[in-house]
């Protein structure tokens, strides 16, 4: 932390890189690759799981010798530099100088060769959220969605509560053995982690409604509602 992993997989026709981390760690990525025996220009497609700086921040490492791809609405955010979404204040950092190549959607298909990438939206954390499945491994890499213990990486920005449950209730149904999250350690009990994950969302969801509660009690949305009429005006 704050860095996100990257994961490598090298296919018997392309070899693809799984979102970069923050602005300046290409230096990381370098050497990672290096104790694989591959370089930077090595990587065929880049796939960024969200907009989220934390992720995409060294994306333009890639752009001189790979294909950039991620969710079309992931890809709206990076493509305007929408630092609201991408979470650039949180990390202190500016967003400029980004490209997506490729708009991927659910049930786009990333080939590798010997290995076949499903595209599962999994809107939630943030709207253009995606996890990759490769189902005759049983493996899947689920960026910030779920990580190990069946943590929820929260709902920021363009994310959704309602969205997460339902995004994970669509996971704990694949065919999963392993799950390699964008933080933290890989899992080894998915579908108890699934099980977590949507006990946590529903109480998440039952914690904002006591949240809007006390907001809505202490006459907060009236502000809200005058300042909305005013932009209108
Ligand atoms: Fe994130």
């Amino acid at each position: 932390m704050p860095d996100c992993h990257s994961y490598v997989i090298k296919g018997s026709d392309k070899t693809v890189l799984i979102d970069t981390g923050l602005p300046g760690a290409a230096k990381a990525i370098e050497h990672g690759l290096s104790e694989i025996n591959l370089r930077i220009r090595d990587i065929d497609l880049l796939v960024l799981t969200h907009e989220h700086l934390d992720h995409v921040g060294s994306a333009p490492v890639f752009f001189d010798t790979a294909m950039v791809a991620a969710h079309r609405l992931a890809a709206m955010k990076i493509q305007l530099q929408d630092e609201f979404a991408m979470m650039n204040q949180l990390f202190g950092l500016p967003a400029d100088g980004f490209r997506i190549d490729i708009c991927l959607e659910a049930g786009s298909v990333i080939c590798l060769g010997n290995y076949n990438f499903h595209v599962i939206h999994s809107p939630g954390h943030s709207s253009g959220s995606i996890c990759l499945y490769e189902p005759d491994q049983r493996l899947i890499f689920t960026g910030d969605t779920i990580f190990t213990g069946g943590n929820i990486g929260g709902v920021f920005g363009s994310g959704s509560i309602s969205d997460y449950i339902e995004s994970i209730k669509r996971l704990s149904m694949l065919k999963v053995d392993d799950y390699y999250a964008g933080h933290g350690p890989a899992s080894s009990d998915p579908p108890f982690e699934f099980d977590m994950a949507i006990k946590r969302g529903l109480t998440m969801l039952e914690d904002s409604k006591a949240l809007f509660e006390v907001v809505r009690s202490k006459g907060q949305f009236e502000h809200i509602r005058d300042y909305m009429k005013n932009l209108n005006n």
